[in-house]
This record gives C-alpha cells, sequence and structure tokens, in this order.
C-alpha cells in the first residue's frame, strides 16, 4: 500500500479522473478520492473531509476554475490547488496560477503531477507553520501588552492609596505633634524657676518643632509625586497647569502653556494615562534635551484632545525613537494605544523634539482599560 493522498478531484468526466488516480497509483500512492462536478458538492466535500490536495480541470460544464478556487478560500482554507487539464493556452493558465492556483499541467503529460503534489503539499505545511508562529507572536505580544496594562493600572491604584495614606495619617499625626509642641513651649515659658533649663528646653523644642515641619513638607511632596491629589479634586486641566509651572521652577526651562480649555473631559483613567504621558514627555526634555523653552498646546477638536509639546533641545533621533530599548517611549505608546488614540515624535537636528498626542475623549468600548480588582 502506498501513501495515503486525499484528493478532491473537480473534474466533469470519469475517464480523466480514473486516469489521475491511476497515474498516482502508479507513483506510490495510495489515493483516497473524491469527484465533484458543482459548487454545492465542491462545497460539501471541503465540510465532510480534510484534503490534502484539489485537481481541477479547467473546461467544465457546471464550474469554473475561479469558483472553485474561491469556494477554498472562503472556506478559510489553505489546499494546494493543481489544475489538471487538456490545453487551455499559456494566458488562462497565467492567469489562474495569478489568482492562486499553485501549478497547472496537461492531461495528456502527467509525469510532474507526483512531484508539483509533493511539493505543493510541502509548500503548503510550510505555510501553515509560518501562519501559526504569527499567530502565536501576536498572542503573546497581545498577552504582554495586557500585562503591561493591567500592572499600570494596578500601580495607578497603589499609588493613589499609597499617597493618601501617607497624606492623611502621617499628615494627620505631624500635624497634632507640632500642635502639642507649641503648648508645651507656652507652658515652659510661663514656669519662672531654673531660667538656664528653661532656654535649654526652649531651644530643644524649637529644633523638634522645625524637623516637624521638615516632615510635613516631605510628607506633601512624597505624596504628590506619588499621586496629585489635584488630579482628583481639580481635574486634568489643572494638573496639567500644576505640572508645567512646577516643572519650569524646578529646571529652569521656560515653559508657555497654549490652551483656552477650561477643563478636559476625561474620565479619571483616562486622565491618569495622559498625565503619566505628559510627565515622561517633561521628565524626558529635562534629562535629554538640553531646551531652554517648551511650548505646550492642549486643544479640543472634533471629540479629539490634542497634546502638543515642543522643546528647543538637541532633537530626538530617529534611531532613539525606534530604540526598542527605549522603554519610556515604549511605555508611552502602550497608554495611548489603549486610549485608542495616536502619537507622534518627531525630532529636528538641533531644533528641538516635537511630541503629538491625539486622544479620543469619548471611550470607545473596544478601548476600556482592563479591569482590576479594587
Ligand atoms: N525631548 C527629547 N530630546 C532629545 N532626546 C530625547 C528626548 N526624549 C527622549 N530622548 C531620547 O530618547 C531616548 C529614549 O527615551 P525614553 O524615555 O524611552 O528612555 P529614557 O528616558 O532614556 O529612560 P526611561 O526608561 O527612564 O524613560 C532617551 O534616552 C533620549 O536619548
Ligand atoms: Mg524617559
Amino acid at each position: 500500500m502506498g501513501k495515503l493522498l486525499q484528493v478532491l478531484i473537480v473534474e466533469d468526466s470519469e475517464d480523466d479522473t480514473k486516469l489521475v488516480l491511476e497515474e498516482l497509483k502508479q507513483r506510490g500512492y495510495n489515493p483516497v478520492h473524491r469527484r465533484v462536478e458543482t459548487p454545492e458538492e465542491m462545497k460539501a466535500a471541503l465540510r465532510q473531509n480534510e484534503w490534502d490536495v484539489v485537481l481541477s480541470d479547467y473546461m467544465m460544464p457546471r464550474f469554473s476554475v475561479p469558483e472553485a478556487m474561491d469556494l477554498i478560500r472562503k472556506a478559510g482554507l489553505d489546499i494546494p490547488f493543481i489544475i489538471v487539464s487538456g490545453n487551455i493556452g499559456e494566458e488562462i493558465a497565467v492567469a489562474a496560477m495569478k489568482a492562486g492556483a499553485h501549478d497547472y499541467l496537461m492531461k495528456d503529460n502527467l509525469s510532474r503531477l507526483s512531484p508539483a503534489i509533493q511539493r505543493e503539499m510541502q509548500d503548503a505545511t510550510r505555510r501553515r507553520e509560518h501562519r501559526r508562529a504569527d499567530e502565536e507572536l501576536r498572542n503573546s505580544r497581545q498577552q504582554l501588552r495586557d500585562l503591561a496594562a493591567r500592572l499600570n493600572s494596578i500601580r495607578e491604584k497603589e499609588r493613589a492609596w499609597i499617597s493618601r495614606e501617607i497624606h492623611d495619617e502621617l499628615g494627620q499625626l505631624f500635624t497634632s505633634i507640632k500642635y502639642e509642641l507649641s503648648l508645651l513651649r507656652k507652658r515652659i515659658s510661663k514656669q519662672e524657676d531654673r531660667p538656664e533649663a528653661k532656654t535649654d528646653i526652649e531651644e530643644r523644642l524649637k529644633s523638634m518643632s522645625e524637623m516637624v515641619d521638615v516632615a510635613i513638607k516631605t510628607v506633601q511632596k512624597v505624596a504628590t509625586e506619588l499621586r496629585p491629589g489635584i488630579l482628583d479634586d481639580l481635574g486634568l486641566m489643572a494638573t496639567i497647569e500644576w505640572q508645567t509651572s512646577d516643572f519650569q521652577q524646578r529646571t529652569g526651562i521656560t515653559c508657555r502653556l497654549h490652551s483656552d480649555l477650561q477643563a478636559i473631559r476625561l474620565d479619571r483613567e483616562r486622565a491618569t494615562a495622559v498625565f503619566r504621558i505628559f510627565q515622561e514627555v517633561l521628565t524626558n526634555i529635562a534629562r535629554h534635551a538640553g531646551a531652554t523653552r517648551v511650548e505646550i498646546r492642549i486643544k479640543e477638536k472634533a471629540g479629539h484632545l490634542y497634546l502638543d509639546v515642543k522643546d528647543s533641545g538637541r532633537g530626538i533621533t530617529d534611531e532613539e525613537i525606534a530604540d526598542p530599548k527605549s522603554l519610556g517611549i515604549l511605555g508611552m505608546r502602550e497608554r495611548v494605544l489603549l486610549l485608542s488614540g495616536e502619537m507622534r515624535i518627531i525630532g529636528a537636528h538641533k531644533k528641538g523634539t516635537h511630541v503629538h498626542l491625539k486622544i479620543p475623549l469619548e471611550t470607545s468600548p473596544e478601548s476600556s482599560l482592563p479591569k482590576t480588582e479594587a
């Protein structure tokens, strides 16, 4: 018994079918076949069996090669399709190959049939493996993306929580201590006896009170850096204003913020994403640009938020933008992708860098951030 071969034969002639099967047997195949001569029969055959190869006549009264190939495509299949026909002329053969037939041979010379089948089956296997590898790659990319988004969202919640704890709990505590210290100082200054001991204690209390002042400031700074309360209290526009003036103060880089928006209509999660992107853009300017000026423009148009940040620095290069090690930029891209937005970064040598963002104001259903447990 030869090698099992499942052959779907598209052919109106019984005799020609026998001829083909005979040829296959002689070449060491054990062909299991079905002959179809109408679209209906072919559809049924494609549903009922997994075919290794389709051998199709060209001239048929009730069926055509383009129709047959179309049925295979529509069934989402990729089966080697070989035309076995009488002489149909070069032009038609070429057109059929262009339309997706894999090979073409003539009925009166079937010696090429078996090598053609072998080659096309190998090719088809290779294509299948490629497709599978491609799909696995796509899936794992998507998984990484989902994971990153989830981690971001968890991280954001954690930051908000820690920020609130530090601010409310520690902040309260230090304020109470400061109050107690000031009461103590008042009491001691009323006591008239042992003036030198009194001065010493007063000195210590004063220095403690100063330390508490520093502690309160630190608590506020850490809490704000974790997550600025202003984002939740006053919204994104106010936060960007605050970020900009804070950045200018810390770095000495002149910032201009152009916007006639009072508020930006984004929900909390999306506002957070834009805030983090803007934070990364500013941090990059401070760290890499060597800029003296930054221009920020914000506007709303046709359901989108536009944010443009231009610095006057050295200009980011295309290599830096495309570098897979540029994790800050990658993070921005991921956030933008989650928001179904667009981001472009353009660098001009010695002229500066322009980061352009376009974010839809309404959440589209497929772009919502992955849910996390509260
Ligand atoms: N405004 C800018 N001007 C000039 N170069 C820039 C600018 N922003 C980014 N770059 C360049 O692009 C690179 C990638 O930026 P990216 O934010 O991805 O990484 P990073 O800032 O070096 O590190 P991090 O992961 O901490 O953000 C930077 O290292 C820098 O060389
Ligand atoms: Mg960075």
